[in-house]
């Protein structure tokens, strides 16, 4: 039940889950490198260093942000614990540098909002202020000594392979090698969202990779130093050197970037042409050792089932992750080295104990899509499966024959227009011949065959006599002769969200709900006279994004805080004087109404929640955000966002899960039976596809051949479409092969109808058909924004968050004989139909 809250307290269910976050955060947390002597266990004094010492990041910005009650920085929390910090001076020296390189970098982007006549938060969304180079003595007292490293980055601007964002600093390098030959206890901390070089300070003992885990970020760091928890993530994306990603080059054209290396992405790209990465991908210490044994190998019916035994050969406790790849033949096809195909994650298991794993894989994995003959093949040959505890340790366990090759099924073609040929590797990593114990047989039985059927074009539905929809929620009338009653102007606006008419654009974006303060956004009240009800979304992946306090004046929901108030940093202070001189005087009302508190707990982002490999973890933390969307009153959640991590540079790879769509499409599946566990949740997968660059995002378009897209890029959202059920997807900004993903019919009819059966709605991402980034990217773009009628047309349901312009334009194709796009009443009614299932689902009454 929704619930207003007036007490400012923290309130039994935020203790709760933070606690739940706590527990389950240490598993998302990396180890790196590590020379034994970790946990220190009793910590006395600590020297502590680096530039998330004291601004300590909980995770990315931009919609991906939530503003928290409060949050302990690494020297706060190292206080808290009672460990004296040493390194005062160092700190409060460090604070005058960022304090001037803050302003410096804010300056720059006002003046350049200036000279290109833009708005100033706009144009510094996302952007990443390069840390600064300085010289303070490192002469803390102890034998113990810390390096916080930082690096943040969010929606709206990508990272860059420059000194202070992807690369380190010559004063992180400098300082960073000192503190590890100088004191005697050392480590380096991430507390990263994505990728840094570590390659200049390799000879460092002790690196841990700690992410941003939302609010207890540092208390996090402190358990696990002190041994009271203990790390035991895996990375979901590969290390490397910038340079070495195939992805690197081209990346971030603002009009066309060419996807060149085709499926070979993260680990599919280093194992199989043998590049050794800094850190690979699943890779990922324990204060422990392990062994894995390999009891049993069984094919039954569609799936292959392997039973290991993982033992606990060191000192400490811990939990270890059994990765399973395969490697299918070379055919008519060319195939990864290797590829994952399940993972189990055990108990904690004491030293000398051990848990036995066992992890049932899909056979139909093995299949490789033929763009020729539009399939899925499983081609005949040997099918090594293989074990192992990272994508670099892995070994034979099993060989699956199969005699004849398998269609598993026949599509049609889809997203034409790449103009190459996808990378081939001219060799790969040996294979793995007869060394395994198990050989067994594959047959055709051992694979589903489906056959696909593409539906015919929506056809207009005769005219009805009103009707209530009580009678629709009673289940005496369909959605379907509900929406045959229907207007030309209500079915317009139903397709549009919720738009605010009279209030600016700048203090809606991002937060236009009407019913609950700070929310993203709202379906139309359009029909609220027939006492359809509407559904609020608000944003992810975070937590709950929405404003912490408001009040109720007139009957109408007034923010008192906003949700994105950190992006305002990018006004002046005369700026923001002047908006605030202009504001409205709250009347004598609003000042005596009560103020009302909907504080939300932050999550670690999704690629720490990913690290866990842990996917009863990943659920928990959807039924934590279900469980607050419930008491806040939203619908439908702006999230998990499962976009591949294709290249280290994406600015919102941090709200991503992993390279691997296995990997990624399971989490996201998790995270979403976790939060529509509770009735009334939804969850909005995103962004729907192929959105893997922030430069320019509104307009940049993503060329990929059939093949990638199939195996890599959908993949991840079919395997959380099928698994998972989620109530809606958001399409992307992006174009792919030339066409918006929102406008196109290929994704969001043929494949997410037809193929996958998905029966949810599909909405635009913010503003899909406006041009609102144009003067910020400051050029004249080859392509344009999307159209509201190919929205419409291509069953793209809802295009969010609405604007007057979207609906007159739909309301003036009516008209016309012959629309933009072919759109037509049939194409309005079915998305509207589809909007109200949703509501009906989500809303009800
Ligand atoms: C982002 C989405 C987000 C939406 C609403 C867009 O700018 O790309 O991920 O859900 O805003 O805030």
């Amino acid at each position: 039940m929704m619930k207003r809250i007036s007490d400012p307290n923290i309130q039994e269910f935020e203790v709760r889950h933070l606690e739940t976050v706590k527990q389950a955060a240490s598993e998302c947390v990396v180890l790196l490198k590590h020379d034994g002597s970790l946990p220190w266990k009793n910590i006395p004094t600590v020297a502590l260093y680096g530039n998330g010492a004291r601004h300590t990041i909980k995770g990315g910005t931009g919609s991906g942000d939530l503003v928290v009650r409060n949050m302990l920085n690494v020297e706060e929390a190292f206080e808290q614990a009672g460990i004296h910090v040493t390194s005062k001076a160092w700190l409060d020296a460090y604070d005058q540098t960022y304090l001037f390189a803050r302003q410096q970098f804010l300056n720059g982007i006002r003046e350049q909002a200036k000279a290109q006549n833009t708005n100033p938060v706009m144009l510094g969304m996302g952007k990443v202020m390069d840390e600064p180079n300085y010289d303070i003595p490192l002469e803390a007292m102890g034998d113990t000594a810390v390096y916080v490293l930082s690096r943040i980055s969010g929606e709206g601007s990508d990272r860059q392979a420059t000194e202070g964002d992807i690369l380190l600093t010559p004063t992180e390098i400098r300082d960073i090698l000192k503190l590890n030959r100088t004191y005697e206890n050392f480590i380096l901390v991430l507390n990263v969202g994505g990728l840094v070089d570590l390659t200049p300070v390799l000879e460092v003992k002790n690196i841990l990779l700690l992410s941003q885990l939302g609010g207890i970020t540092s208390e996090v760091l402190v358990d696990i130093l002190k041994g009271e928890s203990y790390p035991s993530g895996k990375l979901a994306m590969t290390w490397a050197p910038i340079e070495n990603y195939p992805s690197t080059n081209g990346f971030g054209d603002p009009d066309d970037t060419r996807y060149n290396e085709g499926i070979y992405v993260g680990y599919r790209y280093f194992n199989t042409v043998q590049k050794v990465p800094t850190f690979p991908f699943g890779y990922g210490l324990s204060f422990t050792h392990f062994e894995q044994e390999c009891q049993a190998v069984v094919v039954s019916g569609e799936t292959v089932q392997v039973k290991i035994k993982v033992v606990n050969t060191g000192n400490f406790k811990g939990k270890e992750v059994v990765q399973l790849y395969s490697q299918a033949p070379q055919g008519s096809l060319d195939k990864p080295s290797q590829e994952l195909i399940g993972f189990a994650k055990t108990e904690e298991i004491a030293p000398g104990q051990s848990d036995t794993v066992l992890i049932e894989c899909d056979l139909n994995q093995l299949a490789s899509y033929s763009s020729d003959l539009s399939a899925y093949l499983v081609e005949k040959g040997n099918y090594q499966l293989l074990q192992g505890n990272s994508s670099a340790t892995t070994k034979a366990i099993a060989k699956l024959t199969l005699r004849d090759t398998v269609v598993l099924s026949q599509h049609t073609k889809i997203c034409p227009g790449w103009d190459f040929n996808d990378f081939v590797p001219e060799t790969r990593a040996e294979d793995f011949g007869d060394s395994s114990k198990y050989h067994l047989e594959l047959s055709p039985e051992n694979f589903g065959q489906s056959s696909m059927t593409y539906s015919p074009a929506s056809q207009e539905l005769k005219k009805q006599e009103a009707f209530s929809w009580d009678k629709v929620v009673a289940g005496e009338r369909s959605v379907d002769d509900f929406v045959a009653t229907l207007t030309d102007e209500e079915l317009a606006y139903m397709v549009v969200g919720m738009y605010p008419e009279e209030e600016s654009f700048m203090v809606n974006v991002g937060a236009s709900s009407q019913s609950v303060a700070g929310a993203a956004g709202e379906t139309s009240a359009k029909l609220s006279d027939k006492d359809v009800p509407t559904v609020v979304m608000a944003d992810g992946p975070a937590g709950v994004r929405i404003s912490e306090t408001y009040k109720i004046v007139n009957g109408r929901i007034k923010p008192t805080s906003n949700p994105l108030a950190a992006m305002m940093e990018f006004f002046s202070p005369e700026e923001l004087e002047q908006m605030a001189s202009m504001a409205p005087q709250p009347t004598q009302e609003e000042l005596d109404a009560a103020t009302y508190y909907q504080y939300a707990t932050a999550l670690p982002i999704g690629t720490a929640i990913a690290q866990s490999l842990n996917l009863s973890l990943a659920e928990n933390c959807g039924r934590v955000v279900g469980e607050e969307m419930t008491l806040h009153g939203i619908h439908l959640w702006l999230a998990p966002a499962l976009n591949i991590q294709r290249s280290p540079l994406c600015g919102r790879n941090f709200e991503y899960y992993s390279e691997d769509p296995l990997l990624s499409g399971l989490v996201a599946a998790a995270v979403t039976n976790g939060v529509q566990s509770q009735p009334g949740c939804g969850v909005t997968i995103k962004h729907f596809a192929a959105n893997n660059q922030e430069t320019n995002r509104f307009v940049s378009n993503s060329i990929v051949s059939e093949r990638a897209l199939r195996e890599i890029y959908l993949k991840t959202f079919e395997i959380c479409v099928k698994a998972s059920n989620p109530s809606a997807i958001m399409s992307s900004y992006n174009l792919i092969n030339g066409e918006h993903a929102c406008t196109s019919e290929d994704l969001l009819t043929i494949i997410l109808r037809d193929e996958w059966s998905y029966k949810g709605i599909v909405m635009t991402d913010w503003y899909a058909t406006q041009n609102i980034m144009a003067k910020e990217s400051g050029r004249t773009n080859k392509h344009d924004v999307a159209s509201a009628l190919g929205c419409v047309q291509a069953g793209n349901d809802l295009i969010m968050p609405g604007t007057e312009a979207d609906k007159l334009t739909i309301l003036e194709a009516l008209q016309s004989s012959a629309p933009p796009y072919g759109m037509t009443r049939g194409h309005l009614q079915r998305n509207v139909a589809n909007i109200l299932n949703c509501i009906l689902k989500l809303a009800g009454k």
